[in-house]
Order: structure tokens, then C-alpha cells, then sequence
């Protein structure tokens, strides 16, 4: 088969969309569904339903090689080749909500001819493909499962796609490794790392990459813990740590913890799937109660320093999960701008992103204590003090002067430790392993 394969994407979320172009862009012929009529209009006529760096210009330029629609049977019967797009939340007990890939997999048998071959870019239960798989033998039909997992960052979502650090491909099938080296033909070609491996490997390969990630963030924080009372700068230490090339610096920036739809959902997966097997992924464990209990570190100094907070303005910028994006899942700002407000104080916010503004807006009770802002300035104006929750460059880049002429007070809490201690002047400024800068 050439780049004249077609291709069906069920699911138009940040992998769904960003992984649909990506294979447009290779020479594939794309039939992208999803069962939100809104969201395929829009995409119709080139207009992400969220903000991703680079997708709207990358969706103009390949309208022509991606069908969007709505229709469940145009999509699964416009090719053999279906890769698995669909989202899959934490269920009540922890472990990932396989509903929708339930959904997904029961049309494929509603509307599989011949050989058919599924490729799950979702993140699944470790042994979901292999369970699939032994549900599909014997039968008529010939559908293979195939795990392939994505490594894709929001905000990055094409770039990881287009140059990714690594492909998986899980599958004990000999006709369904075939075709996926021929599906990754270039980027293999361009000298992608290339991994072939059971599904249950290339299903772990997942989680386990993404608890590193995450426990290299909650292993920063913990000594950013220990840091303060020793009066060290975190700051300094994790770049003198992360020089060495075992390290690295990636993923060792000490913040208020890491959120967003993948990173806790996953860690609360996998120690499901460790219970499930009898065992107990303590150092996992550890991971996700740092990340849940670094928020309270960060608030006790809010509440140390200003004190009872029924007369004070609080400017809280930040409200997505991490700079660069839209996406409000897990951020840190929820439990900020809740904890405030209920501790009555009144609470201006912002975001570079007017969707993710719009979308945090949704999860507060409306109040006359909570002030969503337009912009940055109408956040700040008349703040006692102003809590940085994301590494958005709009954040990182304050003029001092500017600042006091809209503020009311002179305190900066850095969730992020944008600045270096000697940064302000006028301002005491509090961040996170470091201590406090009087000015
Ligand atoms: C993550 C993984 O990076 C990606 O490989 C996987 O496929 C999906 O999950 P993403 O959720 O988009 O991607 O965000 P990421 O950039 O990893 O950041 C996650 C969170 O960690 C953010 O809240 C971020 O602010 C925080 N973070 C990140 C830190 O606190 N410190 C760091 O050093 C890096």
C-alpha cells in the first residue's frame, strides 16, 4: 500500500485531530470522525474547537487530504485501517474509563468486511489490547488490535507527532507489523526510533514513560520542600542537577505540581492496574500524593503572608493547566481560586487564552468575589497581591513599574518560579524551594 491508504481517525481531541493531520500531511487520505456535530462543522471549515500551536494553519493546508463527518457508518467503512483516537478517563475506582473505547470497538465489528486493523492511540489498561484481540479471534471477521501508544505534549502536539522521540507498536501479528512500518514509512525513514513489541509492552511503555515524567516533576518538588528551610534555591540546584545528560533538565522545574488530562489520570491508572496484579507501586503512590499535596504547601505561604483574606484582591494568572494551552483539566488554578474565594477572598483572574478563561469560568461558582478579566491589566488593577499559576511568557516578562501603578499591594507568589530572587524592587516576592525575597 502507498500514501494512497486511506485511513479512518475515530475522535477529534488533541491526539485524534493533531494525529490525523500529521498522517495527511504524510500522504494519507483521512476520514476524521467524531460524534460532536459542532466540533466537525467547525473543523470542517478549518477551525479547531481548541487552541494548539500551529494546528489551524497545519488543518488549512490539508483540508483537501482529511474528510471531517459525523457519520459512524462513512467513517468505519471508508478503510480497513482504523486508529483509535477516543479519550479514556479515570473511572470512579481510579482506573481508566474504557467506555468510549467499548463504543468505538462495537461499531468496528458493526461495520468490519475483511481483515480490519485497529491501531489504539488511546491510553488503555495494560492488557486491553491482548483482551480485544482473544475477543476477536475466532470469529469471522478478521480484526487485529494493535497498541500504539502516542507521546505527544499539548502545546507541542504536531512537532511531537511529526518528529517523534519514539514509536511503539504493539502486536504479535505479523500482516498488522507489516502495515504499520509502512504507515510510519517516512518518519521511520527520517530516522525515528522504532520499537516493535506484544501489546501489554507497548501499553506499559506508556504508562511507565509518563510516571517518569511525572515523578521526576513530584521528586523536584519534595526537595523543594526540604529546600526552603535549608534557605537554598531550588532554581539553582535542579540546573546544576539536570547538567548532567542522566538527568536532564526536562520535567525538573519545582511548581505547584503537574495537572492536564494525561499525568493524573494515568498515575491513578496505574496503581489500579498495580492492585489489580497484588502490588503495591509505592514510589508511583508517592508521586501522585506530592502532586496532590503541593498546592497546600504553596496556599499555607499565600495565607502565612496576607493574613486573614476577607478584605484582600487576589490577581491569579494562569487558568489552564500549563502555558500554551487551552485545556483547563486539572490545573492548578482550580484549587487556588476555590480555596479564596472560600476563604473569602476576592479573586480577579486571567489567561492569555480566552477559551481556557472561558472554560475555567465554568467550573466557579458565580460570585460577586470572583472577577474574571478580559486582560491582564484589568486582573491586576487594584490587586493586593498577584499569584503566577503558568509559565506563560506573558507572565514571566512584568514590568516593575507598570505593576505598581495598577497594583494596590507589593506581593508576587510565583507558582512557577518565573524570576530570579533579585528580580523586583518594590515587590516581596515568594515562588516555591526558595526563600523569601523582601523588598
Ligand atoms: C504529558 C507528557 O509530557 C506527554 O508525553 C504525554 O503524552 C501526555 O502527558 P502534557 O499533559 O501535555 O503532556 O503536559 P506536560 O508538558 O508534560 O506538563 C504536565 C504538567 O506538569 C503541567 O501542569 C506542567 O506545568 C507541569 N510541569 C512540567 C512541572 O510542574 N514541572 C516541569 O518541569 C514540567
Amino acid at each position: 500500500m502507498g500514501t494512497d491508504m486511506k485511513i479512518t481517525m475515530i475522535a477529534l481531541g488533541y491526539v485524534g485531530l493533531a494525529n490525523a493531520i500529521v498522517l495527511a500531511e504524510r500522504g494519507f487520505q483521512v476520514v476524521a470522525y467524531d460524534k460532536d456535530a459542532e466540533k466537525v462543522d467547525k473543523l470542517a471549515k478549518g477551525e479547531p474547537s481548541f487552541e494548539e500551536k500551529g494546528l489551524s494553519e497545519a488543518l488549512k493546508r490539508n483540508r483537501k487530504r482529511i474528510t471531517f463527518t459525523t457519520d459512524e457508518k462513512e467513517a468505519y467503512e471508508a478503510s480497513p485501517v482504523v486508529f483509535v483516537a477516543v479519550d479514556t478517563p479515570s473511572g470512579a475506582d481510579g482506573a481508566a474509563d474504557l467506555s468510549h473505547v467499548e463504543e468505538a470497538v462495537a461499531c468496528i465489528k458493526k461495520y468490519a468486511k475483511g481483515d480490519t486493523f485497529v491501531v489504539i492511540r488511546s491510553t488503555v489498561p495494560i492488557g486491553t489490547n491482548q483482551a480485544l484481540n482473544e475477543a476477536a479471534s475466532g470469529t469471522e471477521q478478521r480484526i487485529h488490535f494493535i497498541s500504539n501508544p502516542e507521546f505527544m505534549a499539548e502545546g507541542r502536539a504536531l512537532m511531537d507527532e511529526r518528529t517523534p522521540s519514539r514509536i511503539v507498536v504493539g502486536t504479535n501479528d505479523r500482516e498488522a507489523r507489516d502495515l504499520l512500518r509502512k504507515i510510519y514509512a517516512k518518519p521511520i525513514f527520517a530516522g525515528a526510533p522504532y520499537y516493535e513489541m506484544d501489546g501489554a509492552s507497548a501499553e506499559l511503555t506508556k504508562y511507565a514513560s509518563n510516571l517518569f515524567l511525572s515523578l521526576k516533576i513530584s521528586y523536584i518538588n519534595e526537595v523543594a520542600r526540604l529546600a526552603e528551610p535549608l534557605g537554598a534555591d531550588i532554581n539553582a540546584v535542579a540546573l546544576a542537577m539536570g547538567a548532567d545528560p542522566r538527568i536532564g533538565h526536562s520535567m525538573l522545574h519545582a511548581g505547584v505540581g503537574f495537572g492536564g488530562a494525561c499525568l493524573p489520570k494515568d498515575g491513578s491508572a496505574f496503581v489500579k492496574t498495580a492492585h489489580d496484579q497484588g502490588l503495591r507501586l509505592s514510589l508511583v503512590e508517592d508521586t501522585l500524593t506530592i502532586n496532590q499535596t503541593q498546592p497546600f504547601f504553596f496556599y499555607q505561604k499565600i495565607i502565612k503572608k496576607m493574613g486573614p483574606l476577607s478584605d484582600k484582591r487576589i490577581a491569579v494568572l494562569g487558568l489552564a493547566f500549563k502555558a500554551g494551552t487551552s485545556d483547563v483539566r486539572h490545573s492548578a488554578a482550580e484549587f487556588f481560586v476555590k480555596s479564596l474565594l472560600a476563604d473569602g477572598a476576592t479573586v480577579s483572574s486571567f489567561d492569555p487564552s480566552s477559551s481556557a478563561s472561558e472554560s475555567f469560568s465554568k467550573q466557579i461558582s458565580p460570585s460577586d468575589k470572583y472577577l474574571p478579566s478580559k486582560t491582564l491589566q484589568e486582573a491586576l488593577t487594584g490587586a493586593d497581591a498577584l499569584l503566577i499559576l503558568t509559565e506563560a511568557p506573558e507572565f514571566s516578562s512584568f514590568d516593575e513599574a507598570a505593576l505598581c501603578s495598577l497594583m494596590k499591594g507589593r506581593v508576587i507568589f510565583d507558582g512557577r518560579n518565573l524570576y530570579p530572587m533579585r528580580s523586583f524592587r518594590f515587590f516581596d516576592y515568594i515562588s516555591i524551594g526558595r526563600p523569601e525575597r523582601k523588598h
